[in-house]
Order: C-alpha cells, then sequence, then structure tokens
C-alpha cells in the first residue's frame, strides 16, 4: 500500500476543502458496483466499500465527498464509516490529481540507492513544489510512496496504473513532458532491459526466448490494453459477473466498437481523449498481398509485435510506405479496427514508417535489427 515516508510530504488524510456539488457512477460503472454488492450475503454489503471507492476514483481520478456518501448510500454505511476507510488507505486520494496522471515515485532503500531522489526532483521541478500539488497546467501531481515491489528495476515510478521502470532523471523528465504533450510512453524498463535481467546479458537459463513479444508480460498487457492514464467508465470491456450468470455491464459495446467517449469540458487534452476524438474514418488502400511476394518488417515499428503485424497484415497492409500514407481519417479507420486504440499516434508509426519507407532505420529499428542478429 503506498504511504508517504517523507516528512515534508506528509498530508493530513483530510477531506479536501474544494468539494464538488455531486458524484455520480457513470451506468456501467454503476451497473458494475451494484454486482459487486450482490456477491455479498444480505447484511454484509460494507464488504464492497474498497471496491467501490476504488472504482469512484478510477472514474474520478480521486475520491470526492460526494463519491464517498454516494457509496455509503449504496451500501447502507453512516456517511463516517466510509470516511474511515477513505482516509486510512494512502491509494485512496483525497484531493485532486493531475487531469492527465498522478505520478507516484518509490522512495524506498532499492529505489533511493538508485536516484529516486533525482526522480523526485525532477517531480518539483516539472510538476510542483509539494507532493499532492497540480502543476500550473493542472495535467500532473505526484507524491512519493513506499516499495511498489519492482526494486530490482529501482528507481522506478507508477504512472496511472502501469509501472516505468529503471529510469533516470532524464529520461524521467522526457516521460513527464510526453504525458503533458498528451502520449502515453510504453511503461516497463526504459533502459533497454526485458524484464529484470542482468543489464550485461542474462548469465543464466540463456535459452530463454525473450523475443517471443515484443514485451515483457507486463508491458505487453499494459500496452495491450492501454489504458495507462486512463479514467475508467465501465465501457471499456464487458465486466464479467458469473455470480449473476451475466456480464454486468452487457450491453457494453467492446471498446474498438465504442463511439467516441464524451470529453469532460473541463479536462486537458489527453492521449486517449486525442484516440477517441471524432475524426470521420476513412478505409486506406489496402493490398491483398505483399508487393513482389515480400513484406516489409513491420515489427520495426515500435509498438508492432508479431500479433500487431499479423493483424496489419490481415488488414491489407504490408509496407512501411502504406503506414507513412496514412491520413488522420485513415488512422481512425486502422485504429477502430485494432485491439489497442490511440497506439499508432502514442507510437508514432506514421513518422516511424516515413523514416523506414526511406530506407532509413529510427532508434528502435536500429536496436531490433541489432537484437535480432545477436538472437
Ligand atoms: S524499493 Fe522501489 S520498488 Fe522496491
Amino acid at each position: 500500500m503506498p504511504r508517504p515516508n517523507r516528512k515534508d510530504d506528509v498530508m493530513l488524510r483530510r477531506l479536501h476543502p474544494d468539494q464538488p456539488d455531486s458524484f455520480a457512477f457513470t451506468p456501467a460503472n454503476q451497473a458494475w458496483a451494484e454486482a459487486q454488492v450482490k456477491k455479498y450475503p444480505e447484511g454484509r454489503q460494507a464488504s464492497a466499500i474498497i471496491p467501490l471507492l476504488w472504482r469512484a476514483q478510477e472514474q474520478e481520478g480521486w475520491l470526492t465527498r460526494p463519491a464517498i456518501e454516494h457509496v455509503a448510500d449504496m451500501l447502507g454505511m453512516a456517511y463516517i464509516r466510509a470516511l474511515e476507510v477513505a482516509s486510512f488507505y494512502f491509494m485512496f486520494q483525497l484531493q485532486p490529481v493531475g487531469s492527465v496522471a498522478h505520478i507516484q515515485v518509490c522512495g524506498t532503500t532499492s529505489c533511493m540507492i538508485c536516484g529516486a531522489e533525482d526522480l523526485i526532483a525532477v517531480c518539483k521541478r516539472k510538476i510542483a513544489s509539494k507532493a499532492h500539488q497540480l502543476s500550473a497546467d493542472g495535467k500532473l501531481s505526484w507524491e512519493e510512496v513506499e516499495c511498489l515491489g519492482s526494486c530490482a528495476n529501482a528507481p522506478m515510478a507508477q504512472i496511472g496504473k502501469d509501472y516505468y521502470e529503471d529510469l533516470t532523471a532524464e529520461r524521467f523528465a522526457e516521460i513527464l513532458d510526453d504525458l503533458a504533450a498528451g502520449k502515453v510512453p510504453v511503461p516497463g524498463p526504459q533502459n533497454g532491459r526485458f524484464a529484470s535481467e542482468p543489464k550485461a546479458g542474462l548469465t543464466s537459463l540463456k535459452e530463454f526466448d525473450s523475443g517471443q513479444t515484443k514485451y515483457n508480460a507486463s508491458v505487453q498487457l499494459a500496452t495491450d490494453i492501454g489504458d495507462t492514464v486512463r479514467r475508467i467508465d465501465g465501457t471499456e470491456v464487458p465486466l464479467r459477473t458469473p455470480w449473476l450468470g451475466q456480464p454486468a455491464n452487457a450491453d457494453a459495446k467492446p471498446a474498438a466498437a465504442r463511439p467516441a467517449a464524451k470529453k469532460k469540458a473541463d479536462a486537458p487534452a489527453q492521449t486517449v481523449a486525442k484516440s477517441e476524438g471524432a475524426v470521420s474514418e476513412t478505409k486506406p488502400e489496402t493490398l491483398s498481398a505483399p508487393r513482389g511476394g515480400k513484406a516489409d518488417d513491420l515489427k520495426l515499428l515500435k509498438g508492432v509485435g508479431p500479433k500487431l503485424e499479423q493483424t496489419l497484415h490481415d488488414l491489407g497492409f504490408f509496407h512501411f510506405d502504406q503506414v507513412a500514407a496514412w491520413t488522420e481519417a485513415e488512422i481512425a479507420w486502422v485504429d477502430t479496427r485494432l485491439k489497442f486504440k490511440g497506439r499508432i499516434q502514442r507510437d508514432g508509426w506514421i513518422e516511424q514508417a516515413k523514416i523506414l519507407a526511406r530506407g532509413g532505420d529510427t532508434e528502435f529499428s536500429k536496436r531490433a535489427k541489432k537484437d535480432g542478429k545477436e538472437g
């Protein structure tokens, strides 16, 4: 459980003085919450408080007083009992967080030895001088937390739902800049490591083939789901409620087929918002087979693994110049047909494809070719 461990960053666990007037779960989140309550026998509904508070925080970014009271009402609890839970656990944010992301920097032993203080200095410089304060543009906030269990990849930070590991102050600063600019950098080790193997390479179990997936399992899942800093409105995937014999939000369409989410009027732009914008879709020109019978290695595009390459082939894309020529409306068309909305822009496929189509190399393609040769 993340807890602040630095004297000057410790805050009182109190309700924030500025509160919104009301709170409501989105219809899908409300259905999910009601389904959670049904897991517990009559008289034990209060047992659902942590998942419900968590979902409220996932939806809003932080726990407001109206949200805590809404959950208490749902569970038949006195408001003070719900507030006791919300104020006890440090995972609950009782003050507004950045509209794009809340950064949690691990400051415990391994991370501290490996440079956590430099990362905190970056937060102070780029976000706000004190933890739990918003950046000037309201997009980011930060705090120091205790060990997040990724000590072999120290120093690290949790950003939204994912871990960014093997950080340097320089790389961390770039990540914060990217987030503020509406991009979501790929999580995981930031120094080229696949997972937590020795930096100089494997010394044992060398037959392990890390090339089976582009990223390690956690990062692969994070990039596949693509909700690192996204607020959760419950329509992302059908929420399974097997104890009720049906999905809680059975009406929710799969992400790829969902209409664009309504953007909060006051929320600064985010990558996901960009990817869900109301751009009309146009089908790009496709091929039934690669020209000359030989496809380009689309895996040289950062963000494309073997599975995604196959999907692109299935859609009729085999060459860098095809990708390089996609217009915004064509990107929207492809985006809708990939499982990972926003990836094309997030990973900069078009820019990469333009370089590769000219016969050039990107930093990533150089590394991938080198890894391929060594492998
Ligand atoms: S000490 Fe930082 S993750 Fe464990």
